[in-house]
């Protein structure tokens, strides 16, 4: 066990088999309570709610959400507790009215002050990301993913086997945690349960309802402009930034041409993308298709946050794009008019969702 903390890195694939071992010993015959207290009216029966025109939810019958379940998550997301020194909590990086990034290219906000070597992403309708996560999919779920963060000396640098103890130590927490795991109060606080609440509370962080949200679900018209970005968007980028679900993402890995190289092996390999899990060629420089809603709230973008606006990312995919064995077919002899950016800059606008950063019930009451 001792081993396993030391050694683990952030979204080291190495680690996974260790992770799912860990959560499974928290993993019981869970049959969470499906009532909901009428006396408690703190948003969080709201959050559960998923856009109608969503597709449904991915099946999590190992970690079933509940209304218990988030409440706690939703705490503990705003912890600075979860962290070594105490002062560093999910939020300090993942703030909301930033649609859940940073704003900073690459971040130093980490208990040891060092730069991390990608950007902050977003953490929007990640329910539907079932296709691994962090830019190189290194985390294969929700659950697995938090104990990166908590972990990982440059970012919350927690030992996690004293976390239950701190928690335990502070006001509520026995409670909340007997509520979210009814079944399972025997064990009390444990580790495996503050990953399966923060993954509970982040599956409710979804993003639908947005001008475009309101254009399919017919209550507001798009301009001119819009629309006609739209069908630029469906033309050249829905490929990947898939429209079909709404959720603006295949998935899937893709090299969309920032570089012609990728040899540079320090920082834990952040520049191969995906090829520092996989190791195979083809995946060199390729990574997770990021979901285009909020991009007003989210620069700077790509995975190292090299582009400061949306203009630069418009003009990355008009002149920009490197050639490399890996990049992606479809953005070979790839252009932009100026038109088309315009037009493009006005239709991604109508996925900003101010209902989403601004929503209250994201914040513990
Ligand atoms: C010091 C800053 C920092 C803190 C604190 C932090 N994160 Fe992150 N988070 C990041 C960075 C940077 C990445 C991208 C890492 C990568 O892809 O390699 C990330 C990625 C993620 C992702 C992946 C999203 C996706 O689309 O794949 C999730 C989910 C996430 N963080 C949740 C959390 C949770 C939960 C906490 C608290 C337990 C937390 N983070 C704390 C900086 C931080
Ligand atoms: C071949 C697949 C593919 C196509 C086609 C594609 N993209 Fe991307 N896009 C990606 C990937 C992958 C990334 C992340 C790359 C990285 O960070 O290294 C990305 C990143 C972005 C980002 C940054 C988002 C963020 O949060 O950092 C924007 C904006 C964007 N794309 C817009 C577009 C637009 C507009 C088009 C059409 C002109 C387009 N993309 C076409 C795959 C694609």
């Amino acid at each position: 066990m001792a081993v396993f903390i030391n050694t683990f890195r952030h979204n080291n694939l190495k680690t996974v088999p260790a992770l799912l071992l860990l959560l499974t010993l928290g993993m019981g015959a869970c049959q969470p309570t499906e009532d909901i207290d009428p006396t408690t009216n703190d948003g969080v029966a709201e959050l559960m709610k998923t856009p109608a025109h969503f597709p449904a939810l991915p099946d999590v019958s190992y970690n079933r959400q509940t209304i218990e379940g988030v409440r706690l998550g939703r705490k503990l997301f705003f912890e600075t507790s979860l962290s070594g020194n105490n002062q560093i909590s999910c939020v300090t990086c993942h703030l909301q009215e930033k649609a859940f990034t940073d704003g900073v290219a690459l971040t130093t906000k980490g208990q040891s002050g060092a730069l991390l070597f990608r950007n902050t992403p977003g953490l929007t309708n990640l329910a539907w990301a079932t296709n691994g996560l962090f830019w190189d999919g290194g985390a294969t779920n929700l659950e697995s993913l938090s104990i990166g963060p908590i972990t990982h000396l440059d970012e919350m640098a927690q030992n996690i086997l004293e976390l239950p103890a701190e928690l335990a130590a502070k006001e509520n927490y026995v409670q909340l945690f007997d509520a979210a795991f009814p079944d399972e109060k025997a064990t009390g606080i444990t580790t495996p349960k503050v990953l399966k609440a923060l993954a509970q509370y982040m599956r409710t962080l979804n993003s639908g309802n947005a001008k475009y949200d309101q254009f399919i679900q017919k209550t507001a018209q798009l301009t001119e402009a819009e629309q006609r970005g739209m069908a630029v968007f469906d033309a050249k980028c829905a490929t990947c930034h898939q429209r079909s679900q709404h959720l603006f993402t295949d998935n899937v890995f893709h090299n969309n041409g920032l570089d012609s190289e990728f040899t540079d092996i320090s920082h834990e390999r952040a520049a191969q993308g995906r090829f520092r899990i996989t190791f195979k060629n083809e995946d060199l420089g390729k990574y997770k298709t990021p979901t285009l809603r909020n991009l007003s709230f989210t620069a700077p973008y790509m995975h190292d946050g090299r582009f400061k606006t949306l203009e630069e990312v418009l003009n990355h995919y008009a002149s920009g794009i490197k050639a490399s064995p890996s990049l992606d077919t479809s953005l070979r002899d790839f252009t932009l008019s100026s038109q088309e950016k315009s037009d493009l800059l006005s239709f991604l606008k109508t996925l900003d969702d101010e209902s989403f950063t601004k929503n209250k019930n994201f914040k513990s009451r």
